[in-house]
């Protein structure tokens, strides 16, 4: 028998500037994810077209309900809804969400909304240098507002940001460029501080506009574990996980900063500016679930910082730039797992322990809205995608929210990255992490076909079973 509830929402997700294209279509203004992606455009595709899913939706929605999906959870581009990121509607952008969502419900799919991942419009970095300033988190709220009168109705579901926690600390997607590490970790610290603002004012207007609305972040979790069991290296694994991700769920359930945050602040004397009147907000915008997004594991040793690691300096390792390691650890390798091709460590243990680490902390429902493996697919000659190694991390990681759910855990509903195959930060369209095939390459754009993979047929199966065949 299988122990996922009658009502589980067995998902699948996507982003709009990872899917959809029409980067410049019926009036969207640039984004900084657009802004970014063209940087790289000679090296990877770009968000130009992606995977076309602003002119092909209608068959990808009918390929969702061919899976059978209760949800789909998909973000919407706040610069297709107001082009210059606070001033004029764009009717347009109205409208295509609104024959989306129309025709998701036709579809028995319930929408699952996330309100801004990663694609912050680029006029608002113009104006005034994006999160950085207040106004940004105003900016937000007014859009919010805009997509929960709009879609309200019909749309309960809520995520306000994609993993701040990490975004927070990848300059390209905040769009620092200071290069200075103590001014960059100042502007963070105050955009950071912004985006905890416009969460708490999304909160509070969702509950305000929207009949029976429920609305949470969406965090990038991390489970961290000690390279040895020296204490040292004990506190500086929890250190990762408390200062990457923890800091920002408690922001969330209490409305205040932790101590062990403000003494990080403190020490390295980026406080942001904070205004007596946020307190209310931030106490009155509470969460009301917490949306996963779980890939890999984590493993740390203790790093003192000293005059050869600052707080804040950067951990290099071979081509790849580590983020920002708060003085407390450095990343390590946990040789007792496997890792993918792309060095993600697989460990569906890992998000049983996530989940009921969350569940003691906040006793909060929750999703997972991303859990996939990206690798490099092919498409053999008789036009299929054997992907077994999605389906065995998929599995594995099915099978982990089970027995949390068996642990005591309040999961609701799983929906794994991503949907079809879409625009990788990184990798573009040679690291694929859909069930469903996108027949493009980075510079060749063919006829972008949509083609079912092996992983496609399987998790149709387990939806239909309710987990029970997994
Ligand atoms: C998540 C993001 O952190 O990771 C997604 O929310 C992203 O937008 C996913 O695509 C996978 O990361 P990457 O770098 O492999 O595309």
């Amino acid at each position: 028998m299988s122990t996922f509830p009658k009502n589980f929402l067995w998902g699948a997700s996507s982003s709009a500037f990872q899917i959809e294209g029409a980067w410049d279509e019926d009036g969207k203004g640039k984004t900084v994810a657009d802004y970014n992606s063209f940087k790289r455009s000679h090296l990877q595709a770009d968000s130009k077209v992606a995977s076309d899913f602003y002119h092909k939706w209608k068959e990808d929605i009918d390929l969702m309900s061919e899976l059978g999906l209760n949800i789909y959870r998909f973000s919407i581009s706040w610069a297709r809804i107001i082009p210059d990121g606070d001033g004029i509607v764009n009717q347009k952008g109205i409208e295509f969400y609104n024959k989306v969502i129309d025709y998701l419900y036709e579809k028995n799919i319930t929408p699952f909304i996330t309100l801004y991942h990663f694609d912050l419009p680029y006029a608002l970095v113009e104006k005034y240098n994006g999160w950085e300033s207040r106004e940004c988190a105003y900016a937000f709220e007014k859009y919010a507002k805009i997509c929960f009168n709009e879609f309200g109705n019909r749309v309960k579901y809520w995520q306000v940001h994609n993993e701040q926690n990490l975004m927070m600390r990848v300059d390209e997607r905040m769009n620092i460029e200071e290069e200075d590490k103590w001014k960059a970790d100042k502007i963070r610290a105050q955009m950071d501080y912004h985006m905890f603002l416009a969460h708490a004012l999304a909160v509070e207007a969702c509950h305000q506009l929207v009949e029976n609305g429920k609305i949470g972040p969406a965090v990038s979790s991390t489970c961290t574990y000690a390279l040895t069991n020296k204490p040292q290296d004990v506190w500086a694994a929890k250190m990762n996980d408390w200062m990457k991700t923890n800091y920002c769920l408690d922001i969330h359930f209490t409305g205040e900063y932790p101590g062990y945050y403000m003494r990080y602040l403190k020490e390295r004397n980026i406080v942001p500016i904070m205004h007596e009147e946020d307190k209310e907000h931030l106490k009155n915008g509470k969460m009301d679930y917490i949306a996963v997004n779980y890939y890999r594991t984590l493993c740390a040793s203790y790093l003192p910082a000293d005059e050869e690691n600052p707080i804040g300096s950067r951990v290099f390792r071979g081509n790849q730039v580590d983020f920002d390691q708060y003085g407390y650890c450095r990343d390590e390798k946990n040789t007792n797992l496997e890792a993918t091709e792309y060095g993600a460590q697989i460990d569906p243990m890992g998000l049983r322990i996530v989940l009921n680490e969350y569940h003691q902390r906040y006793r909060l429902p929750m999703i997972i809205t991303e859990n996939g493996l990206g690798a490099a697919d092919v498409l053999t000659e008789d036009g299929k995608i054997h992907d077994q190694y999605r389906i065995d991390y998929l599995r594995a990681h099915i099978e982990a929210c089970s027995l949390a759910i068996e642990d005591g855990v309040n999961l609701i509903g799983y929906s794994p990255w991503s949907v079809m195959d879409l625009l990788s930060s990184h990798q573009g369209f040679k690291k694929r992490y859909g069930l469903i095939y996108i027949d493009r390459d980075d510079f060749n754009e063919k006829n972008i076909l949509r083609i079912k993979k092996d992983s496609f047929h399987w998790y149709q199966k387990v939806i239909k079973t309710n987990g029970e065949i997994v």
